[in-house]
């Protein structure tokens, strides 16, 4: 173990700024970038939905980062253990920690469905190395069975509760194993191995994609900026999908600052992970809405895009097989990054509360997941038709899973965010902070802006016409 601050018994540092960066983009690209993004962009109309989520990430999401990673470095334990140390330096009250409360159980929320498409994730790595032997490594996938019949996979897994039970179960216990070695030799390590694996298969897969698709309509469709179909919604889907993108509001960037030694420069890292994130949201689009459009097929099929839509592509693809199987590895490698990072986030918490030993508590916090995200993965089985929130207009005709999404994704994260701005803008003591934060001049004031004015301001008028849409009229 490296770098033992003494801040709590048993924390650890990460053992280099790369570990740090690398676990950090590992925990922000992930399902969000590569099925969410997509999917959110297709059922928002593509373009203003694409171009206001740049300016989030921008202009409220980067600077909300680099607040949560600074929160955490000061505090140096679990999230909201060092939010209650940054107010109690900065004599506020100690009550501001219900924004880590907030983050921490949407982490876990979060990780309830997550794992679940994680399991999906599992299935189509099978059924793509299966495809081995019935087509063939370098021919395409499903030789002989009709686009119609490829396509039903996904409903077919729908169908089936009992698998898709055990795929979560698979994907949560994979989860746990590496949070259970602890930050060094579990969650760096899972990062420090899998996104370099997991960049080379993405650029590899994008290239070919922009050579093979229809790039230029992909393009238009992405950025095509039509002011009027700018509505509440989708900007509240647009900053939703930046902070979980970003995995901000969720406490998880605290929980990680808390491991960064104090010789990182977080500015500089915060500029990295959100450059590296963007980066592979845009990309991901690039790679999905060619094959999506060359097809024929719906723009707004939501998670379909990614389960239905391509493996029909790969199905007619040279070397199908193989690409499809090398496909649902990234994916995976990238939701595993992320999973480990969303259940170090509640699990750090009980650790620093409980002081059970790591492995027993990520036993409990894992298996907690387990049962709620049981309930996610029979949400198109058994609780079909159930919408445990869907007397409220925003959660109107979701079921348990949806509602996950939902809640989390367009309330506790916006809202987590929210409150960080308002106490690193106006409430934490200036001098704590601003010491640490690798910023001079101008981009000190502009961050000092941003943080207390612009993402208070513009959160809250989204919150508001996002959840009530009818106010515009
Ligand atoms: N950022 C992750 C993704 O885009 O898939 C999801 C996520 C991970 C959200 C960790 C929140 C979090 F704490």
């Amino acid at each position: 173990m490296v770098g033992t601050t003494g801040a709590a018994p048993g924390h650890e540092n990460w053992s280099s700024r790369a570990a740090f960066i690398l676990a950090a983009i590992g925990s922000a690209v992930g399902l969000g970038n590569l099925v969410r993004f997509p999917a959110e962009a297709g059922a928002n109309g593509g373009g203003a939905f694409v171009i206001f989520y740049i300016f989030c990430i921008v202009l409220i999401g980067l600077p909300v980062l680099l607040s949560e990673i600074l929160i955490g470095r000061h505090g140096q334990a679990a999230a909201p253990q060092s939010v209650r140390k940054t107010a109690r330096d900065s004599n506020a009250s100690e009550a501001w920690s219900i924004l880590a409360t907030i983050g921490m159980i949407a982490a876990f929320l979060i990780l309830c469905f997550y794992s679940v498409i994680g399991g999906w994730v599992l299935y189509y790595i099978g059924t793509f190395a299966g495809e081995i032997f019935n087509s063939g490594l370098f021919s395409g996938a499903f030789q002989g069975r009709s686009a119609e019949d490829v396509q039903g996979l996904m409903p077919g897994l729908f169908a089936n509760g009992s698998l898709q039970v055990i795929l979560h179960l698979v994907f949560i216990g994979i989860t746990i194993f590496f949070v259970a070695r602890g930050v060094n030799r579990g969650i760096e390590f899972v990062a420090t191995w899998l996104m370099p694996i997991f960049f080379l298969i993405f650029l590899g897969i994008t290239i070919y994609g922009l050579f093979t698709g229809d790039f230029g309509r992909t393009a238009e469709y992405l950025f095509t900026f039509d002011l009027s179909k700018l509505t509440g919604p989708v900007m509240l889907a647009a900053v939703g999908q930046a902070f979980f993108s970003l995995s901000l509001g969720s406490a998880m960037m605290i929980t990680y600052g808390a491991y960064a030694g104090r010789d990182i420069n977080l500015a500089k890292t915060s500029g990295i992970i959100a450059t590296a994130d963007t980066s592979v949201a845009l990309l991901a689009g690039f790679a999905i809405f060619p094959i999506v459009f060359a097809a024929g097929l719906d723009v707004s099929a939501g998670l379909g895009l990614m389960f239905q839509t391509l493996p029909v592509a790969f199905q007619t693809m040279p070397a199908g097989t193989l690409i499809g199987l090398l496909f649902f590895i990234m994916v995976f490698f990238a939701a595993l990054t992320s999973a480990v990072a969303l259940l170090e986030a509640p699990t750090s918490w009980a650790l620093d509360k409980f002081r059970m030993g790591r492995q027993r508590t990520t036993m409990i916090t894992g298996g907690l997941v387990l049962l709620v995200g049981g309930v996610a993965a029979l949400s198109s089985t058994v609780f079909a038709g159930w919408e445990p929130l869907g007397f409220i207009p925003l959660f109107e005709g979701q079921d348990f899973f949806n509602t996950l999404d939902v809640l989390t994704g367009k309330v506790m994260l916006p809202v987590a965010a929210l409150i960080t701005a308002i106490f690193v803008g106006w409430i934490a003591d200036r001098r704590l902070l601003d010491a640490e934060n690798g910023l001079d001049g101008a981009m000190h004031h502009i961050w000092r802006f941003l943080v207390a004015w612009l993402c208070p301001i513009v959160l809250i008028a989204i919150l508001v016409v996002g959840i009530f849409p009818g106010i515009l009229g």
